[in-house]
């Protein structure tokens, strides 16, 4: 016989609609640990890609240039290479294999294109004539040098394809005699939408563009999506050690590089901090003072200037990010005589006057800190007097971020002369005294262009002193 179990120990019945709390409760709880056990899958799976990825190129200099490759199974990767495609009589074969590959050739001569075949031990994977590359001119070598730029690139779908065709067949009606199509490819950050994840890196980045990565150097701005995995940096061979020319910085979220007669800065204002002192802008200061290049051109995401499908005015968007690049980041570049600044994040295209000196709202902005063109005419012409770099002679500030997508924006900030919301992306080429920009829509017009020229000293400079 079982002892009674005493009143008090009985569990009280719950009232039903309690019971009834409790089970929605329940099944809410085991939905969210199914969706976050899902997104975690989702997170894992596309940060791995073992598919195969083409040839990039990395690190450019006169005399060296980096091949990166990826591969789904295991091999030891040779490289041979030459001045005809059919006498690649020069070879570099790694010492490892493995699937994500990386050489590097040295021993190279300066503005000379070279041609390249990759093979693992068994079998040939890239060769034939369309496997070549160039190396920059020596530094400070007056040659013209031709960019191309992509403005938030690496959202996967046609438009950006399309952004890629037009500027594809726009250089084919401008080609330049004896040279590539052009120099270097650049982007304004965002290559990876929408986590930057290894997989979309392939599907946004290295599979839309790889006619142009196979060719020219790539130097990817790290934007906010790209920071959201960390594919970014282990897809990329930045050039931490001054690989590229410019001051070391000792990491890869920011350094500098050169090609001919420009200067190239590139900075991280989407992680690294912006403070007055901190370790990027203490570098900044000491490469831009080490550098006397005639063209300065710095490039980071977040834009001082926009109105966009961002509004600079606001420190509440992004983190207070373009707050901090206008106030501590522009100083240093205007003191510099910086030419050109590229940015992105607003998806669409906003491009300034010649300007300097306005590092607050758009309120503050006063018409002696802009510098109208000499002519308005289709090509905006703007002139510094001083021949190479002065500080303070203005900039044009450039937001480009419609190259793969496009948003909505008022597109009314008062320091810009051209604001579209339009897809497009940008090729600049410097000659010279003399730089020109040209904006190319998908729809296959050229909805901006302007000129910088230099040293015309019959021209009043701009009356800008910080
Ligand atoms: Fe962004």
């Amino acid at each position: 016989m079982t002892d009674a179990i005493p009143d008090s120990q009985i569990a009280p019945k719950l009232p039903r609609h309690w019971r009834w709390s409790l089970y929605i409760l329940a099944t809410v709880v085991l939905l969210m640990v199914l969706y976050g056990l899902g997104r975690l899958g989702h997170v894992a799976l596309g940060s791995f890609y073992t598919g195969e990825r083409g040839p990039y190129l990395q690190q450019p200099s006169p005399t060296s240039m980096t091949l990166r490759w990826q591969t789904t199974e295991a091999e030891t990767g040779v490289v041979r290479y030459g001045l005809q495609p059919d006498q690649l009589q020069w070879q570099v074969e790694e010492k490892q294999p493995g699937e994500e590959h990386e050489v590097r050739l040295s021993g190279l001569e300066p503005n000379t294109r070279y041609f390249y075949a990759i093979e693992s031990k068994e079998k040939s994977l890239y060769a034939g004539p369309d496997f070549w590359f160039f190396t920059p001119p020596s530094v400070g070598k007056p040659v013209a040098t031709r960019l191309v730029v992509l403005g938030d690139p690496g959202y996967a779908n046609p438009r950006q394809l399309v952004v890629q065709d037009v500027m594809q067949t726009w250089l084919e009606l401008n080609p330049r005699p004896d040279r590539p199509a052009f120099d270097l490819l650049l982007t304004t950050g965002d290559n990876a939408y929408r986590s930057g994840t290894n997989e979309q890196f392939q599907a946004g980045f290295f599979e839309p563009y790889a006619s142009w990565l196979r060719n020219v150097p790539v130097w990817p701005v790290y934007g906010n999506h790209d920071a959201r995995r960390w594919a970014f940096f282990d897809l990329f061979s930045f050039p931490l050690d001054g690989e590229s020319g410019g001051l070391p910085s000792g990491t890869e979220h920011y350094y500098s590089f050169d090609h001919g007669q420009v200067h190239f800065v590139v900075l991280d204002s989407t992680a690294s901090s912006m403070d007055e002192g901190s370790a990027m802008l203490r570098w900044l200061q000491e490469d831009l003072a080490g550098s006397h290049q005639p063209w300065l051109i710095a490039a980071f995401h977040h834009p001082p200037y926009t109105h966009g499908s961002h509004n600079s005015d606001s420190r509440g968007d992004s983190g207070g990010r373009m707050f901090d690049v206008r106030e501590n980041i522009l100083p240093l570049l205007e003191q510099a005589g910086v030419d050109l600044v590229l940015s992105g994040h607003s998806h669409m295209y906003e491009r300034s006057h010649l300007m300097g000196c306005h590092y607050g709202k758009s309120e503050t902005l006063q018409p002696q800190m802009m510098q109208q063109p000499v002519h308005k005419d289709e090509n905006a012409l703007y002139i510094k007097p001083a021949a190479g770099r002065v500080a303070n002679q203005g900039a044009i500030y450039l937001v480009l971020g419609s190259s793969s997508k496009l948003d909505q924006g008022p597109l009314d900030h008062p320091a810009m002369a051209v604001s579209e919301g339009e897809m497009g992306a940008l090729v600049v080429d410097i000659n010279g005294s003399r730089l020109d920009a040209r904006f190319l829509t998908d729809r296959g017009m050229i909805a901006d262009s302007f000129a910088i020229v230099k040293g015309d000293t019959t021209v009043t400079p701009l009356q800008c002193a910080p």
